[in-house]
């Protein structure tokens, strides 16, 4: 991980009082923060928070080395960090939580909302992402006609696409045009594919989970915020679920 600015880093710890940029440059200004046991001069001094022994007041903290954050996506944003087709999610992080490598942990359409995991810890997103660990992935789908108990059926088998048979997927009926659909698999535009294949065209699509952890009830629609470690721990059980329990 580069080393960030002093006054970044204690502002991205988040925790229970997470300190603004400002309350951290105060703190500094003050004497109050050492590093590797020295008085900190500067806000901008550089640190590595793999490295060094960051104390306030001489209480030292554990820094967090990653930033793992939970995103409610709204419909107009792209999932990427470029932002060639329009904002992209990242617009949505608070200059607070704003850590240099941040990047979404997988793709939803521009019109899709939802759950969405950001980070900068590649690692941790390759786990949440493999294929081989199969996390499900839920959402609640709106189409233009109401779902049957054929395409349920289509779903657990597994819909042919351009791209080869989809791995099987559940597909449960909830209202007259609505749908929850689960997938082990993130394949390009899948769910609007798969219901195509069956004749119906999806005109919502909204993200509930990822894996054990549901989409937060305090996170509305546009907000970013820290995961819990509750909601970390979610995450990382679903990827060590074995597959073959996976049904
Ligand atoms: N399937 C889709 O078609 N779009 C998404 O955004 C996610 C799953």
């Amino acid at each position: 991980m580069k080393p960030e600015r002093l006054d970044k880093l204690l502002a991205s710890q988040g925790g229970e009082t997470p300190l603004s940029r400002r309350d951290a440059k105060a703190l500094i200004a003050r004497g109050r923060v050492t590093v590797d046991g020295v008085r900190a001069k500067s806000a901008e001094q550089k640190i590595d928070p793999e490295t060094a022994s960051v104390a306030i007041d001489g209480v030292p903290l554990t820094l967090k080395t990653h930033v793992y954050l939970l995103l409610h996506k709204p419909k107009g944003y792209v999932s990427s960090t470029d932002a060639g087709d329009g904002p992209t999610v990242l617009e949505l992080v608070p200059p607070t939580l704003f850590r240099r490598g941040l990047f979404p942990a997988g793709r939803l359409d521009k019109d899709t909302t939802g759950l969405m995991l950001l980070t900068d810890d590649g690692q941790f997103a390759h786990r949440i992402l493999a294929p081989k660990r199969h996390v499900k992935k839920r959402y609640f789908v709106t189409l233009d006609v109401p779902p049957t108990e054929e395409m349920a059926k289509r779903f657990a088998k597994g819909v042919e696409l351009s791209d080869g048979v989809c791995k099987p997927a559940s597909l449960s009926i909830v209202g007259q045009n609505t749908a929850l659909v689960t997938l082990t698999e993130g394949r390009y535009h899948q769910i609007k594919r798969m219901f195509a294949a069956c004749g119906a065209a999806v005109v919502g699509l909204h993200r509930v989970a990822i894996g054990n952890l549901n989409l937060p009830d305090d996170l509305p629609e546009g907000a970013v915020r820290e995961a819990t470690d509750a909601e970390l721990a979610a995450l990382c059980e679903s990827a060590a679920q074995d597959p073959t329990q996976d049904k």
